[in-house]
């Protein structure tokens, strides 16, 4: 059987995530970091926003404990992101922090995905079924549009 579409579409904005963040790293100039963060922060936000919204917030009211357990860390991982994303944000673009700043985002992002990808959609595709995904989908891309 196919992955849903919703569970694809979140493994596609990962690989652009990734591709982004590895970039944002190795930028050099101002111009170069000031373009890549800002198209890193647009991946990236409206994402987390829209995975709150949708299998999250289901998860945190999952009655398996592990399923929720994990909504419940992840969650945590976004809160942490989002913290360190906002402090690039604000960064001066010459700054000598720059790059290890970036480069701890992108490293728990990563871990992130991992999670995300392994544990995450695992409790999605064993609790939810076609018509539950496909309502997760729709809160997710209303989530994300408002975040924009
Ligand atoms: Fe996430
Ligand atoms: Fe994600």
């Amino acid at each position: 059987m196919s992955e849903h579409e919703f569970l694809s579409h979140l493994r596609q904005d990962h690989e652009e995530q990734k591709a982004l963040g590895k970039k944002l790293i190795s930028a050099t100039t101002s111009a170069e970091r000031e373009e890549l963060r800002t198209k890193f922060h647009d991946a990236l936000y409206p994402h987390m926003v829209g995975e709150e919204a949708s299998m999250f917030h289901f998860l945190s009211q999952a009655q398996d404990e592990e399923a929720r357990d994990d909504g419940l860390e992840a969650l945590q991982e976004h809160h942490v992101a989002k913290i360190v994303l906002r402090e690039l944000m604000d960064l001066e673009l010459d700054s000598e922090v720059f790059k290890a700043k970036a480069t701890v985002l992108d490293e728990l992002n990563r871990h992130h995905i991992e999670e995300e990808e392994e544990d995450v959609f695992s409790h999605l595709q064993k609790l939810c079924d076609k018509q539950k995904l496909s309502e997760l989908f729709q809160a997710y891309e209303k989530a994300e549009e408002q975040a924009k």
